[in-house]
């Protein structure tokens, strides 16, 4: 069969951010977009020849059709074999663990993670390398280099692929698997968790709880593996089916977007004892006890202390690592277990060379993601398993177990303030203005708190050396509270303030405070010095997390 070779011209906007490439499905659906940067990845692997590439997406719009044009683009390009998720359906932490299992070359997935999806929403297609982790950024920035200096692309006829049938298949020579998406991912997490002890919790009568897909890539997931496997009531899992537009919401398990759950968990009444919630890939997962939210610094925090509790990590975890913004909670987990700690920037990637040297086995990011070294991504399955597995073995609820690790930790008061969608050129001012404080901040007296330290947040990797700049701005005060100043890197329109502000409380007696009363001080502090209202026009935050 003959590849056919298409002329094209490049396009200068495929620079991957903090996750991907990320754009409105409008802009990935303009003629050749998609495959120039298809093309882009594959002319930065060595070696394709005869490997195998894994590939999936979150089922969002555009998914089906994305799928056939990588297959064709796979083949043509040489790979041996493609192993392809049932109805293109894959999720960001299954699609890892097939990666490392198959022994793969790499994978693609297809995804824009907790964006809207639908027409009018966006569409995204992240490289994982062969560790089963996100590419790194050496490796994004050669594959933006060669989306810029692209002249053609490589794709082989037009001969559609059965996606939704199990089976295998040929396309110009190159093998197509079509697996079932969640078989592999399942078996993955029976040789991590305790099924039996699990099964019994949801079985009991006893104890309820709701796991909400959001209509996106979970929901087969959290059927087979709660419902039918573990047994829970049906119904345990509620928007399950997925959706190309996710039903119209917004794929973010938070507390602004999972409103439902929220007022399942949260109703005076309420017989739910456990509610957890996961994004559009199911990397992302949000863990609510009855009226009860877990910041996922705390979540972290919590499943490293007890990691000892759960089979997998029953010999003990080799060190922890969070993202810089991530609340210093699991830091006082780790001092106390004599355990290194990692700070990491922002960006799940750079976990990957930590997890792969085993200098840690847990790791996780104030974003709702946390994971360990069983795949190169963070898991939002796995994480709602492993407190499955916490509350069954300690037969407590999710309030109590977190109010006493506080109480043997103290507390670490977290919130992140997003501004959405200001003017890029107002954020640019703003930060601009930010960094240029920062000399004269030291030192600087703020009401009861002074500054100890303000810094841009530079990081150099501990295992390959590789130093990662202007990673956030940092006010760091002298009672360990921080207030960290960073622009989103994952939204595709206008820019995204995150404000993160944290507060350290020892006394017990002390727990009880409103979150946003404790950090009121910082909060006032922090628009202040970066001057929010006045640059871009906004008193207060939209979401608060
Ligand atoms: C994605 C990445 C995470 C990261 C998050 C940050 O979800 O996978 O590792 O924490 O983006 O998003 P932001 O919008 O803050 O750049
Ligand atoms: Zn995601």
């Amino acid at each position: 069969m003959t590849i056919q070779i298409i002329k094209t011209t490049p396009f200068d906007d495929q620079k991957p951010g903090t996750s991907g490439l990320r754009k409105s499905v409008k802009q990935f659906k303009k003629p050749d977009y998609l495959q120039t940067f298809v093309q882009a990845i594959f002319n930065t692997l060595d070696n394709i020849g005869g490997s195998t590439l894994i590939l999936g997406g979150d089922g969002r719009y555009f998914n089906r059709e994305a799928i056939q044009i990588i297959l064709r683009m796979a083949a043509a390009a040489g790979f041996g074999r493609v192993i392809l998720g049932q109805g293109g359906i894959l999720s960001t932490p299954a699609a890892s663990n097939l990666i490392r299992k198959y022994q793969a070359a790499g994978g693609i997935i297809l995804s824009a993670s907790h964006n809207a999806g639908g027409p009018e929403g966006d569409f995204g297609v992240k490289f994982n390398g062969p560790n089963g982790g996100p590419a790194p950024e050496s490796m994004t920035e050669a594959i933006f280099a060669a989306s810029k200096q692209i002249q053609e692309y490589h794709i082989a006829p037009i001969q559609p692929i059965p996606v939704d049938k199990l089976g295998s298949y040929e396309l110009a020579g190159m093998k197509i698997e079509v697996i079932d998406s969640v078989s592999d991912y399942l078996a993955l997490m029976e040789t991590i968790f305790d099924f039996n002890k699990i099964a019994a919790l949801l079985q009991s009568g006893k104890f309820k709880m709701r796991f909400d897909a959001m209509h996106a890539v979970t929901g087969p997931y959290a059927h087979r593996i709660l419902e039918q496997r573990l047994g829970a009531p049906v119904g345990t899992v509620i928007h399950g089916q997925p959706l190309a537009d996710f039903g119209g919401g917004h794929p973010d398990p938070n507390q602004a977007h999972a409103k439902e759950l929220m007022n399942l968990l949260y109703a005076r009444n309420s017989e739910i004892d456990f509610g957890a919630a996961s994004d559009g890939d199911g990397d992302r997962n949000m863990i609510l006890g009855k009226r009860f939210f877990v910041t996922p610094s705390d979540s972290l925090a919590v499943l490293a202390a007890n990691a000892t509790l759960v089979p997998g990590y029953r010999n003990g975890i080799a060190g922890v690592a969070r993202s810089m913004p991530t609340s210093q909670a699991p830091d006082r987990v780790a001092a106390k277990l004599g355990l290194a700690c990692y700070e990491t920037p922002t960006g799940w990637k750079f976990f990957g060379n930590l997890l792969d040297a085993g200098k840690i086995t847990l790791c996780g990011e104030e974003s709702f993601g946390i994971g360990s070294d069983h795949v190169r991504e963070k898991d939002g399955l796995w994480a709602v398993l492993f407190w499955l597995n916490l509350l069954a073995e300690k037969q407590d609820s999710v309030e109590n177990i977190v109010r006493s690790h506080w109480a043997e930790y103290g507390r670490n008061y977290y919130s992140r303030h997003d501004y959405e969608e200001i003017e890029l050129q107002d954020a640019n001012v703003l930060v601009d203005a930010l960094l240029g404080q920062l000399p004269s901040l030291a030192g600087k007296q703020f009401g009861a708190l002074t500054v100890d330290k303000a810094d841009s947040f530079t990081y150099t990797d501990p295992v390959d050396g590789s130093v990662s700049k202007n990673q956030g701005i940092r006010i760091l005060f002298a009672d360990g509270s921080r207030i960290i100043f960073r622009l989103s890197g994952t939204g595709t329109q206008g820019a995204t303030l995150r404000v993160y502000l944290e507060k350290y409380e020892p006394d017990a007696s002390k727990h009880d405070q409103d979150v946003q009363e404790a950090l009121a001080d910082l909060l006032a502090i922090a628009q202040q010095v970066a001057r929010i209202e006045e640059l871009t026009g906004r008193e207060a935050a939209d979401v608060i997390t």
